[in-house]
């Protein structure tokens, strides 16, 4: 059990962990004002898929108080769009921002009061699906895991990225808490840093044993036979089984198919996007020059050159070995296997007995 927590509804207010401070600082941000929360995602106090579509549910539901008019639709698509306008890439924001929608168009009629106490309650329950389904994901991605595995993860798929739990994080959690002494090679993920800053982080909280590494090892490591699997997260897998991940992701697809590694990603089914046919169709967040040309504060470039920084990239299907979501397991071909799931949904032998005994409460 962590000893943080990523984001929280509290007497009104979004309460997050500012994600740019850690390691070094743990300080927890309250907002009051809609805005707030939007700039927030824009500025990494809160990322990760997940994290951002809980995120714009819960600065919705703060919105909502603050219409002038709440019976207006064009108002309520005002508030949706600041959120929507944030970062472009994870298809959570845009899922939750539309379930939020349809608890209004539900319920506008029913007044104020009781239009946002039905806002606040979906914005409330976005969260808590969340971590239930990061638990679920990581109990079916865990039998992928040997005993003993050396597992490779990019980024941050792990509490700080979502609810809680985490996604590619919520895999090794499993785990581990089933027992398999695995340890976690994570490289640093430039520019941002999320690999040593924050999933660093997170699981040396858990006592997880885990080995950092800068990006440019991972041939390195691979080569010489010493990392038995990969997981990742996902911002958006598009229908065909195309996955977009943080940049660099691709390049460790590639180089896991080159030293018969198997490749695995980590996707909760609200980061699936079947209206998105392939990978190409994702658009791609380009970040702010500086976070190329600093690391943290210190300038690392000549002043005025040219740079470029996607935030994400994209792995085709032909390089993904699985698939994990809330609901099982997809493998090729995936155009038939995610729809499968997403729509369906495999069972998960002992899921009720697991419930009962309540691992639910992350
Ligand atoms: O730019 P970020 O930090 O929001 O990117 C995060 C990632 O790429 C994660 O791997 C992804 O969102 C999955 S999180 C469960």
């Amino acid at each position: 059990m962590s000893d943080f927590f990523t984001i929280e509804w509290q007497d009104g207010a979004v309460v997050m962990l500012d994600q740019r401070l850690l390691p070094t600082r743990e300080v927890y941000r309250t907002y009051r004002d809609y805005r707030g929360v939007a700039r927030a995602i824009k500025e990494m106090v809160i990322r990760g898929a997940p994290a951002i579509g809980v995120a714009a549910a819960m600065g919705i539901a703060l919105g909502a108080r603050q219409l002038k008019k709440i019976d207006r639709p064009e108002e309520f698509d005002r508030l949706c769009q600041v959120f929507a306008a944030t970062r472009p890439t994870a298809v959570n924001l845009f899922w939750a921002i539309e379930r939020m929608r349809a608890v209004y168009t539900r319920t506008r009629a029913q007044g104020r009061e009781a239009l946002c106490a039905h806002l606040e309650h979906a914005a409330r329950k976005l969260r808590d699906e969340d971590i239930a389904a990061n638990r679920r994901l990581g109990r079916y991605g865990t039998t992928l895991i040997p005993q003993g595995a050396t597992v490779l993860t990019h980024c941050n798929a792990g509490a700080l990225a979502t609810a809680g739990y985490g996604t590619a994080l919520g895999v090794i959690r499993a785990a581990w808490e089933q027992g398999k002494k695995i340890t976690v090679v994570v490289p640093e993920t430039r520019p941002f840093l999320q690999g040593a800053r924050l999933t660093a982080w997170e699981l040396m909280k858990d006592c997880i044993p885990v080995t950092l590494i800068t990006d440019n090892m991972v041939g390195h490591f691979m080569q010489k036979g010493q990392i038995d699997c990969v997981v990742v997260g996902t911002d958006r897998t598009a229908a065909n089984g195309d996955v977009a991940n943080k940049i660099g992701t691709y390049t460790t697809a590639v180089l896991a198919a080159r030293h018969q590694v198997p490749f695995y990603v980590a996707a909760p089914t609200s980061s699936i996007d079947l209206t998105c046919a392939t990978g190409a169709l994702i658009p791609i967040e380009e970040r702010a020059a500086r976070e190329v040309t600093h690391v943290l504060r210190q300038q690392i470039a000549p002043t005025g050159i040219r740079v470029a920084n996607p935030a994400f990239d994209v792995t085709p299907h032909e390089l993904v070995s699985a698939i994990v979501t809330e609901k099982g397991i997809a493998r090729d071909p995936f155009g038939q296997t995610l729809v499968q799931l997403v729509k369906g949904g495999q069972k998960e032998k002992g899921e009720k007995a697991k419930r009962e005994k309540g691992e639910e409460g992350w």
